[in-house]
């Protein structure tokens, strides 16, 4: 099953993956930032048959910053990134947990391990990966897991549909989205709680996490200065 806004392009979509896999594939065309898109979801995931597999990864970026940005885009995006992540495993767990197996993967990133001036976003992935790992801990003992999947830069629309520009950032630091996937699907199948794909990212994210905070609130406003507002 298939959720995304664009109801052509899922149906596009999931025609292709049925015919390259011999598998049903349902879209279901929603908006995850709606009451009524979020509703219908969660009603299919505690519906039968059975859903396995979660992964909760519709997401968006902002560019700007949180002193110039209008408070109700900041809201939409955490609607999307945090509020639906939450709404959608907590409908997913009880069946799952019933069942005694299931997997929830949210997709959070590596902005999620520290502060970065600009918007909410880094703040609500940092949510992100601490609620995966708080739910993992309630549900671990009912054999389900809960697993944060943290990418660094992945080449997809993400940064164009935000206007994010992405020209400093070396080509080197890119990862492919199937590689992302491979790596998420893996550390799940090793038992991993908080998975980052790719072992530069690994070495980024231990320096966030044990730099002292003067040196990283240094080295992050360096780095968001560096990096263009826009693409022209
Ligand atoms: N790309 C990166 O560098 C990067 C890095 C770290 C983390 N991430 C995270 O990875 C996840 C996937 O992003 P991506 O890079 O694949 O971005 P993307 O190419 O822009 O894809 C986003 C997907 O989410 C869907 N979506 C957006 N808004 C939605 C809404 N309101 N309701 C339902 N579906 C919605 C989009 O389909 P529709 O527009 O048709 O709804 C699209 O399928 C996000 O959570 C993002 O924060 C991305």
């Amino acid at each position: 099953m298939l959720v995304a806004r664009d109801a052509d392009r899922l149906a596009a979509t999931a025609a292709s993956l049925a015919a390259a896999h011999g598998r049903a594939v349902t879209p279901l065309p929603a908006d995850l930032a709606t009451e009524a898109g979020c509703a219908a979801v969660a009603g299919r995931l505690a519906a039968d048959p059975p859903v396995d597999l979660l992964v909760n990864n519709a997401g968006i970026g902002l560019a700007g910053s949180l002193l110039r940005n209008d408070v109700a885009d900041e809201c939409r995006m955490l609607r999307l990134n945090v509020e639906a992540v939450l709404r959608l495993t907590l409908a997913a767990l009880p069946p799952m947990v019933a069942r005694g197996s299931g997997a929830v993967v949210n997709v959070a990133s590596v902005a999620g391990f520290g502060p970065m001036p600009g918007t909410a976003y880094p703040a609500g992935k940092a949510w992100v990966i601490n609620f995966s790992e708080s739910a993992h801990l309630q549900v671990r003992a009912h054999g389900v897991r809960v697993m944060a999947l943290c990418p660094g830069f992945v080449r997809t629309e993400f940064h164009a549909r935000a206007g994010l520009g992405t020209t400093g950032v070396p080509d080197r630091m890119w990862l492919a989205a199937d590689d992302v996937v491979a790596a998420g699907l893996a550390d799940l199948a090793r038992g991993r709680v908080v998975s980052v794909p790719d072992r530069r990212y690994r070495l980024v994210t231990s320096v966030m996490r044990h730099a002292p905070r003067s040196l990283l609130y240094r080295w992050v406003s360096a780095v968001g200065s560096r990096r263009p507002k826009r693409d022209t």
